[in-house]
């Protein structure tokens, strides 16, 4: 079922009466990065997934996106779908607004999986890196971009081996607006560093991180775990920064271990 809020396109797949599963995406994807979690989680869980403002079906606007504004938004599908402590599940850019919101609501989540994600703000190397992207974008060079990104995010055993699916994940990445693309540019070179908040995180987290991995590797992502008081890490041999996608039946596996152990 789909369902639209503050002119966002949210995704509901399960029953409404059961433990709800907030799936929040990655840069520059949709909501359908998480179609293998939705196809297994919907059998317990209520799986909400929605496109990030900019992305997807959701509205652009004028483009001028704040990571507090993604975290409004996220709050408004959790008040306004009148969800009860669902658990937080955000990838990437989806793990940068999931931090950020437990920052700021912690008291409106009961579990928390971060997938291959950082507290750190970029730093300056980081926020060039930014700035020539949008540069990229507005000379034309919008389709370039999104493919040499994309390429980066996986790894290449996984764009070699599965071709056909990764090259419809670029082509579905392309689609996205460029004005939505350099909004969500602006948000995450905006974002504050939320490390400062992990000590006090006292909800259970699972943190789940490929190996190969390029964007959040192991050597950030597991002293950031160490900081968390009730997190987990895992490992996931082989995969790069899109877990989810790249081996998700080792990735439903580690969630479902997760959530029946804290009897979320
Ligand atoms: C993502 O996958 O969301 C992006 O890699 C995040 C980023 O560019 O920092």
């Amino acid at each position: 079922m789909e369902k639209t809020i503050s002119g966002l396109s949210v995704f509901l797949s399960g029953k409404q009466e059961s433990k709800a599963i907030v799936f929040v995406h990655g840069f520059p994807f949709d909501h359908f990065m998480w179609a293998e979690q939705v196809a297994e989680f919907s059998k317990e869980y209520f799986c909400v997934t929605y496109d990030i403002r900019g992305l997807g079906e959701s509205v652009v606007g004028d483009g001028q996106f704040t990571m507090e504004m993604f975290v409004d938004d996220l709050e408004k599908v959790v008040d306004e779908l009148k969800l009860d402590k669902p658990v937080l599940c955000g990838l990437s850019m989806g793990g940068y607004i999931s931090l950020r919101a437990i920052e700021r609501i912690q008291n409106k989540f009961s579990g928390l999986i971060l997938c291959d994600t950082k507290s750190d703000a970029d730093d300056n190397a980081g926020k060039l890196k930014r700035a020539a992207a949008i540069k990229q974008i507005n000379s034309g060079d919008h389709n370039n971009f999104i493919e040499t990104f994309v390429q980066i995010c996986f790894s290449e055993k996984f764009t070699k081996e599965s071709n056909v699916g990764f090259r419809e994940i670029v082509e579905r990445s392309k689609k996205n607006n460029p004005k939505g693309i350099k909004g969500c540019l602006l948000a995450m070179a905006g974002r504050t560093d939320t490390t400062g908040c992990l000590s006090k995180i006292n909800i259970p987290t699972l943190i789940i991180c490929g190996s190969e991995d390029k964007l959040s590797p192991p050597s950030v992502m597991k002293p950031m775990s160490e900081k968390i008081p009730n997190g987990r890490f895992v490992l996931i041999e082989g995969a790069g920064h899109m877990t989810p996608i790249e081996e998700p039946m080792q990735v439903n596996s580690e969630i479902k271990k997760f959530l029946s152990e804290n009897k979320l």
